[in-house]
């Protein structure tokens, strides 16, 4: 099982849209997949149509109650399935705060699923923050999944959560994490703005930076409030086309 984390300290910046659609994409390529919701928000699990009421989150594998296995959840799309989140998690930070294997939490955790060879594909959803959650799950993935706005103050971030990555691995508890791609989202072709971010970011990572560009789109910013993926709801659009895109691109990359 890869896993792969989907990380931006910045908000709002398009990794839950990301988390679901490339999960969903893998699935409908032929993966197993599981996706973690690990933000308190439970963007994730809302947006996949789940009610977050009715199921444990992924806190209580944190603080060991629950095996991660025991908080899987099935969707309806065939091979996805889900370890939801709840505003619980919040409350990790506070939890774990003082026990020393506590950026190992997300690792251990997922530690027995990894082994049992059940899924292809893990994808981890992160909360916009650089507190315990956002580290734990950089020292739980193989690699990292940035998706960047196209607009001037992503390429700010970006440095930022490079730093992090590197941080991560020199600190040893993960040596081998890597970026294994940047996502440009919401991209807009009306304007200058959008193509000048890409072409930055391509001067500074021309290897990490998918061919795939998600456009802006009004289909992709609806489609979380049907609790749907865009491949459900406008599947024939250009979103659902961009992210296929970077789909068969990830499957490459790994
Ligand atoms: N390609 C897109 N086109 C249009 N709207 C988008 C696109 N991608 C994401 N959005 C919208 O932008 C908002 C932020 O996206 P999303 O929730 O995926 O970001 P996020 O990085 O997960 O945010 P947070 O940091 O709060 O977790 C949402 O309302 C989402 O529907
Ligand atoms: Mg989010």
């Amino acid at each position: 099982m890869h896993v792969t984390a989907i990380a931006n300290q910045k908000g709002g910046v398009g990794k839950t849209t990301t988390a679901i659609n490339m999960a969903a994409g893998l699935a409908n390529a032929g993966k197993k997949v599981l996706l973690v919701d690990f933000d308190p928000q439970a963007n994730a699990s809302s947006g996949i149509g789940l009610n977050t009421d009715e199921h444990e989150s992924s806190y209580q594998a944190l603080i060991s109650k629950l095996s991660l296995a025991e908080l899987v959840v099935p969707t309806r799309i065939p091979q996805l399935d889900i370890v939801p989140a709840e505003m619980d998690l919040a409350g990790v930070e506070i939890e774990l705060a003082g026990r020393d294997d506590q950026i190992m939490s997300l690792r251990n955790a997922l530690a027995p699923i990894k082994e049992s060879g059940q899924y292809d594909f893990c994808l981890i959803d992160t909360p916009p923050s650089l507190g315990i959650l956002m580290t734990s799950a950089l020292t739980a993935a193989d690699d990292v999944l940035i998706p960047l706005q196209c607009e001037w103050f992503g390429l700010e971030g970006l440095a930022k959560i490079v730093q992090i990555i590197q941080q991560i691995s020199q600190s040893g508890s993960n040596p081998d994490l890597v970026i294994g791609g940047i996502l440009m989202t919401m991209y807009d072709n009306r304007t200058n703005l959008s193509k000048s971010v890409v072409e930055e970011v391509k001067n500074f990572f021309p290897e990490e930076v998918y061919s795939a560009i998600i456009p802006r789109t009004i289909r992709i910013s609806e489609s979380p409030s049907h609790g749907l993926t865009i491949f459900e709801h406008d599947k024939s659009g250009t979103g659902a086309a961009a992210y296929k895109r970077a789909v068969k691109e990830f499957l490459t990359r790994h």
